[in-house]
């Protein structure tokens, strides 16, 4: 169903969480912490359907210094240093979140998973065996939409899986 299709281009980020659940993110109300966020698309009768009947599709949505992102994030997915990743581990599926201890990472809870959302959220520390994809965005109307789709895999396919999921 539509609610289960991955994020493609011209999706808008919703809130996932909080009082503004469901409504578009503002873009200067994103922090360095995490924010998370659903894909909103839409079904083929042109209705927006937010895309989180696959729980797997949850981003994690960032606004650090636009200086501090560096490789190998792709700097084209970025725009005014909004970076969004997907906010599932790549170890056993868990949702990332803030780590409090050592605020420039972020930390799965599960086994200690650690990842660095100012380098294309690549794995510094604990199992997971590959980084966060990244979703390539663009600032839009004050809110944030993605230009593609993830980079790689979100937790569970295999790269083949996913190019099936896209076609
Ligand atoms: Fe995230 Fe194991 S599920 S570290």
């Amino acid at each position: 169903t539509a609610g289960k299709v991955p994020a493609i281009e011209g999706d808008i980020l919703v809130y996932a969480e909080g009082a503004q659940s469901g409504q578009p993110l503002k873009a200067s109300d994103l922090t360095d912490k995490i924010t998370r966020a659903w894909p909103q698309g839409k079904d083929k009768d042109g209705k927006p359907v937010i895309k989180k009947d696959e729980p797997n599709n949850l981003l994690i949505v960032f606004k650090f210094p636009p200086a501090e992102i560096v490789a190998p994030t792709d700097l084209k997915g970025v725009q005014d240093g909004v970076v969004a990743y997907s906010g599932i581990c790549q170890h056993l599926g868990c949702q990332v979140g803030d780590n409090p201890s050592k605020p420039e990472t972020i930390l799965c809870p599960c086994h200690s998973g650690a990842y660095d959302p100012r380098a294309g959220c690549k794995v510094i520390g604990g199992p997971p065996p590959k980084p966060l994809p990244q979703l390539p965005i663009k600032l839009d109307a004050g809110g944030v939409m993605a230009t593609g789709s993830l980079n790689g895999p979100y937790y569970g396919l295999t790269e083949s899986d996913w190019k099936s999921l896209l076609e």
